[in-house]
Protein backbone atom coordinates (compact mmCIF):
# COMPACT_ATOMS: atom_id res chain seq x y z
CA UNK A 1 0.00 0.00 0.00
CA UNK A 2 0.96 3.77 -0.10
CA UNK A 3 3.34 4.60 2.12
CA UNK A 4 1.45 7.37 3.91
CA UNK A 5 -0.50 4.40 5.63
CA UNK A 6 2.33 4.14 7.50
CA UNK A 7 2.45 7.50 9.29
CA UNK A 8 1.71 11.09 8.04
CA UNK A 9 4.44 13.50 8.93
CA UNK A 10 4.59 16.14 6.70
CA UNK A 11 1.97 18.59 5.57
CA UNK A 12 1.94 16.78 1.67
CA UNK A 13 2.03 13.68 3.69
CA UNK A 14 -1.64 14.93 5.13
CA UNK A 15 -2.51 16.45 1.93
CA UNK A 16 -2.62 13.06 0.09
CA UNK A 17 -4.64 11.30 3.07
CA UNK A 18 -6.91 14.05 2.88
CA UNK A 19 -7.56 13.32 -0.38
CA UNK A 20 -8.01 9.98 -0.13
CA UNK A 21 -10.47 10.83 2.34
CA UNK A 22 -12.84 13.78 1.02
CA UNK A 23 -15.35 14.09 -1.72
CA UNK A 24 -13.54 15.47 -4.93
CA UNK A 25 -15.62 18.44 -4.33
CA UNK A 26 -14.80 19.49 -0.98
CA UNK A 27 -11.05 18.37 -1.72
CA UNK A 28 -10.31 20.83 -4.58
CA UNK A 29 -12.23 23.51 -3.00
CA UNK A 30 -9.35 23.44 -0.16
CA UNK A 31 -6.87 22.95 -2.30
CA UNK A 32 -7.69 25.46 -5.14
CA UNK A 33 -7.41 28.90 -5.88
CA UNK A 34 -8.13 31.37 -8.84
CA UNK A 35 -7.74 31.38 -12.34
CA UNK A 36 -4.73 30.07 -13.49
CA UNK A 37 -3.23 29.41 -9.61
CA UNK A 38 0.07 31.30 -10.31
CA UNK A 39 -0.02 32.80 -6.97
CA UNK A 40 -0.60 30.36 -4.89
CA UNK A 41 2.28 28.35 -6.83
CA UNK A 42 3.94 31.29 -6.33
CA UNK A 43 3.58 31.25 -2.18
CA UNK A 44 5.19 28.02 -2.07
CA UNK A 45 7.82 28.18 -5.16
CA UNK A 46 8.92 31.77 -3.51
CA UNK A 47 9.58 30.59 -0.04
CA UNK A 48 11.63 27.51 -0.85
CA UNK A 49 13.85 29.46 -2.75
CA UNK A 50 15.34 31.33 0.17
CA UNK A 51 18.65 29.81 1.32
CA UNK A 52 19.03 29.81 5.12
CA UNK A 53 22.54 30.64 6.50
CA UNK A 54 24.19 28.31 8.76
CA UNK A 55 26.54 29.28 11.64
CA UNK A 56 28.35 26.54 13.37
CA UNK A 57 29.81 26.16 17.07
CA UNK A 58 27.55 28.70 18.90
CA UNK A 59 25.82 27.68 22.38
CA UNK A 60 22.69 27.06 21.48
CA UNK A 61 21.96 24.82 24.42
CA UNK A 62 19.22 27.01 25.38
CA UNK A 63 16.78 27.38 22.26
CA UNK A 64 13.45 29.01 22.75
CA UNK A 65 10.69 28.66 20.10
CA UNK A 66 7.92 30.57 21.89
CA UNK A 67 7.17 33.96 21.42
CA UNK A 68 3.96 36.63 21.83
CA UNK A 69 1.46 37.27 19.23
CA UNK A 70 -1.15 40.34 19.55
CA UNK A 71 -0.25 39.61 23.38
CA UNK A 72 -0.44 35.73 23.48
CA UNK A 73 2.32 33.80 24.52
CA UNK A 74 2.87 31.22 21.89
CA UNK A 75 5.03 27.94 21.90
CA UNK A 76 6.36 28.82 18.19
CA UNK A 77 5.32 32.10 15.79
CA UNK A 78 2.38 30.35 14.34
CA UNK A 79 -1.75 30.24 13.97
CA UNK A 80 -4.14 28.59 11.95
CA UNK A 81 -5.64 30.70 9.50
CA UNK A 82 -9.83 31.45 8.93
CA UNK A 83 -10.93 28.94 6.86
CA UNK A 84 -14.68 28.84 5.82
CA UNK A 85 -16.54 25.83 5.49
CA UNK A 86 -13.90 24.15 7.69
CA UNK A 87 -16.68 21.75 9.14
CA UNK A 88 -17.37 20.06 5.89
CA UNK A 89 -14.08 18.95 5.82
CA UNK A 90 -14.28 16.72 8.88
CA UNK A 91 -16.43 16.39 11.62
CA UNK A 92 -16.94 19.58 13.84
CA UNK A 93 -13.41 20.52 12.23
CA UNK A 94 -13.13 23.97 13.99
CA UNK A 95 -13.39 22.22 17.59
CA UNK A 96 -11.22 19.82 16.54
CA UNK A 97 -9.03 22.55 15.43
CA UNK A 98 -9.36 24.68 18.77
CA UNK A 99 -8.50 21.49 20.52
CA UNK A 100 -5.06 20.89 18.64
CA UNK A 101 -4.07 24.42 18.73
CA UNK A 102 -4.42 24.67 22.82
CA UNK A 103 -2.59 21.86 23.10
CA UNK A 104 -0.14 23.07 20.86
CA UNK A 105 -0.01 26.32 22.80
CA UNK A 106 -1.01 28.66 19.60
CA UNK A 107 -3.92 30.43 18.34
CA UNK A 108 -6.89 29.54 16.49
CA UNK A 109 -8.39 31.64 14.53
CA UNK A 110 -12.44 31.11 13.31
CA UNK A 111 -14.20 32.36 10.21
CA UNK A 112 -16.96 34.50 10.05
CA UNK A 113 -17.80 31.57 7.73
CA UNK A 114 -16.91 28.51 10.01
CA UNK A 115 -19.41 25.85 10.45
CA UNK A 116 -19.42 25.84 13.90
CA UNK A 117 -20.44 29.14 16.00
CA UNK A 118 -18.23 31.24 18.48
CA UNK A 119 -20.36 29.84 21.38
CA UNK A 120 -19.45 26.06 20.23
CA UNK A 121 -15.94 26.84 20.01
CA UNK A 122 -15.89 29.29 23.08
CA UNK A 123 -17.62 26.31 24.90
CA UNK A 124 -14.33 23.30 23.62
CA UNK A 125 -11.50 25.64 24.95
CA UNK A 126 -10.43 27.76 27.86
CA UNK A 127 -8.02 29.87 25.61
CA UNK A 128 -10.92 31.81 23.60
CA UNK A 129 -10.08 31.95 19.52
CA UNK A 130 -9.05 34.91 17.63
CA UNK A 131 -12.84 35.46 15.43
CA UNK A 132 -12.08 36.51 11.67
CA UNK A 133 -14.45 38.78 10.21
CA UNK A 134 -15.78 40.37 6.85
CA UNK A 135 -17.23 43.82 6.70
CA UNK A 136 -21.43 43.25 6.08
CA UNK A 137 -23.55 45.69 5.12
CA UNK A 138 -25.72 45.04 7.67
CA UNK A 139 -23.54 47.07 10.26
CA UNK A 140 -25.78 46.07 13.04
CA UNK A 141 -24.90 42.47 12.09
CA UNK A 142 -21.14 43.16 12.57
CA UNK A 143 -21.49 44.84 15.90
CA UNK A 144 -23.67 42.12 16.87
CA UNK A 145 -21.05 39.25 15.91
CA UNK A 146 -18.22 41.49 17.68
CA UNK A 147 -20.16 41.36 20.86
CA UNK A 148 -21.04 37.83 20.74
CA UNK A 149 -17.03 37.49 20.08
CA UNK A 150 -16.56 39.71 22.90
CA UNK A 151 -18.99 37.91 25.57
CA UNK A 152 -16.89 34.89 24.96
CA UNK A 153 -13.26 36.72 26.02
CA UNK A 154 -12.13 37.05 22.26
CA UNK A 155 -9.55 39.39 22.34
CA UNK A 156 -8.19 39.57 18.63
CA UNK A 157 -10.19 40.36 15.58
CA UNK A 158 -8.72 39.52 12.30
CA UNK A 159 -10.21 41.89 9.84
CA UNK A 160 -10.44 40.21 6.42
CA UNK A 161 -10.40 43.28 3.21
CA UNK A 162 -9.13 41.57 0.28
CA UNK A 163 -12.75 39.74 -0.56
CA UNK A 164 -14.96 42.68 -1.86
CA UNK A 165 -15.44 40.23 -4.06
CA UNK A 166 -14.72 36.67 -4.38
CA UNK A 167 -12.14 35.26 -6.83
CA UNK A 168 -12.34 33.14 -9.65
CA UNK A 169 -11.89 29.87 -8.01
CA UNK A 170 -12.29 27.59 -11.38
CA UNK A 171 -12.04 24.31 -10.12
CA UNK A 172 -15.15 24.68 -7.75
CA UNK A 173 -17.56 25.21 -11.25
CA UNK A 174 -15.44 22.27 -13.03
CA UNK A 175 -15.77 19.72 -9.72
CA UNK A 176 -19.69 20.73 -8.99
CA UNK A 177 -18.82 22.55 -5.33
CA UNK A 178 -20.94 25.51 -7.14
CA UNK A 179 -23.84 25.69 -9.94
CA UNK A 180 -27.42 24.76 -9.88
CA UNK A 181 -28.93 21.92 -12.13
CA UNK A 182 -28.04 18.59 -12.99
CA UNK A 183 -24.80 18.38 -13.58
CA UNK A 184 -23.12 19.78 -10.98
CA UNK A 185 -25.45 17.91 -8.67
CA UNK A 186 -24.35 14.96 -10.96
CA UNK A 187 -20.26 15.58 -10.07
CA UNK A 188 -21.24 15.58 -6.20
CA UNK A 189 -23.02 12.68 -5.74
CA UNK A 190 -20.59 10.33 -7.60
CA UNK A 191 -17.73 12.47 -5.69
CA UNK A 192 -19.69 11.12 -2.27
CA UNK A 193 -20.71 7.46 -3.66
CA UNK A 194 -16.51 7.05 -3.81
CA UNK A 195 -16.46 8.68 -0.44
CA UNK A 196 -18.57 6.48 1.78
CA UNK A 197 -16.78 7.32 5.20
CA UNK A 198 -16.82 10.93 4.87
CA UNK A 199 -20.49 10.52 4.44
CA UNK A 200 -21.28 8.40 7.78
CA UNK A 201 -18.65 10.80 9.34
CA UNK A 202 -19.00 14.26 8.84
CA UNK A 203 -21.68 14.35 6.05
CA UNK A 204 -24.00 12.39 8.70
CA UNK A 205 -22.27 12.38 11.73
CA UNK A 206 -21.20 16.01 11.70
CA UNK A 207 -24.27 18.11 11.21
CA UNK A 208 -25.64 20.86 11.83
CA UNK A 209 -23.72 22.12 8.54
CA UNK A 210 -24.92 24.95 8.53
CA UNK A 211 -23.21 28.86 9.16
CA UNK A 212 -22.58 28.79 12.82
CA UNK A 213 -22.11 32.40 13.36
CA UNK A 214 -24.71 33.11 11.25
CA UNK A 215 -27.50 30.91 12.44
CA UNK A 216 -31.19 32.24 10.84
CA UNK A 217 -29.22 34.60 8.28
CA UNK A 218 -28.24 31.76 5.73
CA UNK A 219 -28.75 28.50 7.27
CA UNK A 220 -27.54 25.68 4.40
CA UNK A 221 -23.57 25.32 3.92
CA UNK A 222 -23.98 22.49 1.86
CA UNK A 223 -25.73 24.89 -1.10
CA UNK A 224 -22.85 26.84 -1.95
CA UNK A 225 -24.83 29.26 -4.00
CA UNK A 226 -26.93 30.35 -1.22
CA UNK A 227 -23.49 31.12 0.24
CA UNK A 228 -22.35 33.43 -2.62
CA UNK A 229 -25.62 34.68 -2.95
CA UNK A 230 -24.97 36.40 0.47
CA UNK A 231 -21.88 37.30 -0.27
CA UNK A 232 -22.62 38.94 -3.05
CA UNK A 233 -25.60 40.60 -0.92
CA UNK A 234 -23.69 41.28 2.21
CA UNK A 235 -20.09 41.29 1.72
CA UNK A 236 -19.78 44.91 1.80
CA UNK A 237 -17.70 46.41 -1.84
CA UNK A 238 -17.78 50.12 -0.09
CA UNK A 239 -15.57 49.26 2.54
CA UNK A 240 -13.01 51.84 3.21
CA UNK A 241 -9.91 52.38 5.68
CA UNK A 242 -12.44 55.51 7.25
CA UNK A 243 -14.53 52.16 8.37
CA UNK A 244 -11.98 50.45 10.26
CA UNK A 245 -11.58 53.73 12.38
CA UNK A 246 -15.02 52.93 13.01
CA UNK A 247 -14.35 49.43 13.59
CA UNK A 248 -11.85 50.63 15.95
CA UNK A 249 -14.18 53.02 18.11
CA UNK A 250 -16.85 49.88 18.18
CA UNK A 251 -14.20 46.83 19.38
CA UNK A 252 -12.20 47.47 22.38
CA UNK A 253 -9.95 44.32 21.51
CA UNK A 254 -6.96 44.11 19.01
CA UNK A 255 -7.83 44.83 15.18
CA UNK A 256 -5.64 42.45 12.42
CA UNK A 257 -6.29 43.54 9.22
CA UNK A 258 -5.66 40.26 6.90
CA UNK A 259 -4.69 41.06 3.80
CA UNK A 260 -2.30 43.57 2.77
CA UNK A 261 0.55 43.46 0.23
CA UNK A 262 1.97 46.88 0.29
CA UNK A 263 3.35 49.27 1.99
CA UNK A 264 1.15 51.96 1.97
CA UNK A 265 -1.75 49.64 2.33
CA UNK A 266 -0.14 48.56 5.88
CA UNK A 267 0.89 52.28 6.77
CA UNK A 268 -2.68 53.03 6.20
CA UNK A 269 -4.04 50.05 8.45
CA UNK A 270 -1.21 51.75 11.07
CA UNK A 271 -3.03 54.85 10.84
CA UNK A 272 -6.74 53.91 11.35
CA UNK A 273 -6.09 52.09 14.42
CA UNK A 274 -4.83 48.44 13.71
CA UNK A 275 -2.51 46.66 15.74
CA UNK A 276 -1.38 43.99 13.57
CA UNK A 277 -1.57 42.95 9.70
CA UNK A 278 -1.29 39.79 8.04
CA UNK A 279 0.31 39.94 4.46
CA UNK A 280 -1.54 38.01 2.34
CA UNK A 281 -3.09 37.22 -0.46
CA UNK A 282 -5.61 34.50 0.25
CA UNK A 283 -3.46 31.67 -0.41
CA UNK A 284 -3.81 32.56 -4.22
CA UNK A 285 -7.76 32.65 -3.83
CA UNK A 286 -8.37 35.86 -4.46
CA UNK A 287 -6.62 38.31 -6.86
CA UNK A 288 -4.43 35.56 -9.21
CA UNK A 289 -1.20 37.13 -10.83
CA UNK A 290 -0.74 39.44 -7.35
CA UNK A 291 2.29 38.42 -5.91
CA UNK A 292 3.84 35.67 -3.51
CA UNK A 293 2.97 36.85 0.13
CA UNK A 294 7.24 36.51 1.14
CA UNK A 295 8.30 38.56 -1.48
CA UNK A 296 6.00 41.40 -0.45
CA UNK A 297 6.84 40.58 3.08
CA UNK A 298 10.13 42.94 3.74
CA UNK A 299 8.21 46.12 2.00
CA UNK A 300 5.42 45.57 4.43
CA UNK A 301 8.35 45.36 7.37
CA UNK A 302 10.07 48.37 6.38
CA UNK A 303 6.81 50.56 6.07
CA UNK A 304 5.31 49.37 9.44
CA UNK A 305 7.42 47.02 11.38
CA UNK A 306 8.40 49.26 14.02
CA UNK A 307 4.53 50.40 14.42
CA UNK A 308 2.63 47.21 14.53
CA UNK A 309 3.09 43.42 14.34
CA UNK A 310 3.14 42.02 10.73
CA UNK A 311 2.30 38.42 10.44
CA UNK A 312 2.30 36.44 6.93
CA UNK A 313 0.38 33.82 5.47
CA UNK A 314 0.34 31.93 2.26
CA UNK A 315 2.61 28.75 0.65
CA UNK A 316 3.99 28.09 4.45
CA UNK A 317 3.72 24.45 4.93
CA UNK A 318 6.67 23.08 7.22
CA UNK A 319 8.89 25.02 10.16
CA UNK A 320 11.83 26.13 8.08
CA UNK A 321 9.14 28.34 6.15
CA UNK A 322 8.11 29.95 9.46
CA UNK A 323 12.03 30.35 10.14
CA UNK A 324 12.08 32.32 6.93
CA UNK A 325 9.27 34.07 7.04
CA UNK A 326 10.62 35.18 10.75
CA UNK A 327 13.80 36.11 9.46
CA UNK A 328 12.20 38.30 7.58
CA UNK A 329 10.59 39.97 9.82
CA UNK A 330 7.01 38.61 10.14
CA UNK A 331 6.33 38.59 14.15
CA UNK A 332 4.20 34.96 13.11
CA UNK A 333 2.88 33.18 10.49
CA UNK A 334 -0.81 31.96 9.68
CA UNK A 335 -1.56 28.37 8.07
CA UNK A 336 -4.54 27.74 5.87
CA UNK A 337 -4.50 24.71 4.09
CA UNK A 338 -1.99 22.82 6.28
CA UNK A 339 -4.36 22.49 9.29
CA UNK A 340 -7.59 21.82 7.12
CA UNK A 341 -5.52 19.08 5.47
CA UNK A 342 -4.23 17.32 8.98
CA UNK A 343 -8.38 17.81 10.69
CA UNK A 344 -9.93 15.94 7.33
CA UNK A 345 -6.67 13.06 7.47
CA UNK A 346 -6.05 12.77 11.24
CA UNK A 347 -8.76 14.63 13.20
CA UNK A 348 -7.25 16.89 16.28
CA UNK A 349 -4.33 14.51 16.91
CA UNK A 350 -3.00 14.42 13.33
CA UNK A 351 -3.15 18.41 13.72
CA UNK A 352 -1.41 18.18 16.89
CA UNK A 353 1.00 15.79 15.51
CA UNK A 354 1.86 18.04 12.92
CA UNK A 355 2.01 21.45 14.81
CA UNK A 356 4.87 19.16 16.68
CA UNK A 357 6.75 18.80 13.72
CA UNK A 358 6.66 21.92 13.18
CA UNK A 359 8.08 23.12 16.55
CA UNK A 360 11.10 20.57 16.15
CA UNK A 361 11.54 21.60 12.62
CA UNK A 362 11.57 25.79 13.65
CA UNK A 363 14.31 24.25 16.54
CA UNK A 364 16.41 22.09 14.68
CA UNK A 365 16.95 24.90 12.23
CA UNK A 366 17.65 27.48 15.22
CA UNK A 367 20.11 25.00 16.44
CA UNK A 368 22.01 24.90 13.33
CA UNK A 369 21.36 28.46 12.53
CA UNK A 370 23.20 29.58 15.59
CA UNK A 371 20.27 31.12 16.95
CA UNK A 372 18.80 30.68 20.42
CA UNK A 373 15.88 32.99 20.72
CA UNK A 374 12.59 33.92 17.88
CA UNK A 375 13.91 37.51 17.42
CA UNK A 376 17.12 36.64 16.97
CA UNK A 377 16.17 35.37 13.19
CA UNK A 378 17.31 38.50 11.29
CA UNK A 379 17.04 39.12 7.52
CA UNK A 380 21.15 38.76 6.94
CA UNK A 381 20.68 34.39 7.78
CA UNK A 382 18.27 34.05 4.62
CA UNK A 383 19.76 34.92 1.09
CA UNK A 384 18.48 34.13 -2.66
CA UNK A 385 20.65 31.59 -4.32
CA UNK A 386 23.33 32.82 -6.45
C1 LIG B 1 -9.46 30.46 3.19
N1 LIG B 1 -9.09 31.73 3.63
C2 LIG B 1 -10.01 32.49 4.34
N2 LIG B 1 -9.63 33.69 4.86
C3 LIG B 1 -10.49 34.44 5.60
O1 LIG B 1 -10.12 35.51 6.04
N3 LIG B 1 -11.74 33.96 5.84
C4 LIG B 1 -12.21 32.78 5.35
O2 LIG B 1 -13.35 32.38 5.62
C5 LIG B 1 -11.32 32.02 4.56
N4 LIG B 1 -11.72 30.83 4.01
C6 LIG B 1 -10.80 30.01 3.37
C7 LIG B 1 -11.19 28.75 2.94
C8 LIG B 1 -10.24 27.89 2.37
C9 LIG B 1 -10.65 26.51 1.96
C10 LIG B 1 -8.89 28.31 2.25
C11 LIG B 1 -7.84 27.38 1.69
C12 LIG B 1 -8.53 29.58 2.64
C13 LIG B 1 -7.71 32.19 3.47
C14 LIG B 1 -6.84 31.72 4.62
O3 LIG B 1 -7.21 32.36 5.81
C15 LIG B 1 -5.34 32.00 4.39
O4 LIG B 1 -5.16 33.34 4.03
C16 LIG B 1 -4.71 31.10 3.32
O5 LIG B 1 -5.26 29.81 3.37
C17 LIG B 1 -3.21 31.03 3.53
O6 LIG B 1 -2.61 30.25 2.56
P1 LIG B 1 -2.21 28.69 2.77
O7 LIG B 1 -1.62 28.53 4.13
O8 LIG B 1 -3.48 27.93 2.59
O9 LIG B 1 -1.25 28.47 1.65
Amino acid sequence: MAQFDVRPVTSPDYRRLAQKRLPRFLFEYVDGAANEETTRVANQADLRRLELRQQVMRDVSRIDTSTELLGRQCAIPLATAPVGLAGMMARRAEVQGIRATERAGIPFTLSTMGIASLEEIAAASPNPCWFQLYMLKDRGLVQSLLQRAQSHGVSTLVFTVDLAVTGMRHRDVRNGMVGKGFRPWRARMAALLTRPLWVWNVGLRGKPHDFGNLRGIIDDATDLDAYKKFISAQFDRSVTWADIAWLRTVWDGKIVIKGVLTGNDAVAAADAGADGVVVSNHGGRQLDGVASTISKLPEVVAAVGDRIEVLMDGGVRNGLDVVRAVALGARGVLIGRPWIWAVAARGEQGLVDLLTVFQREIEVAMALMGVNRINELTPDMIQLPG
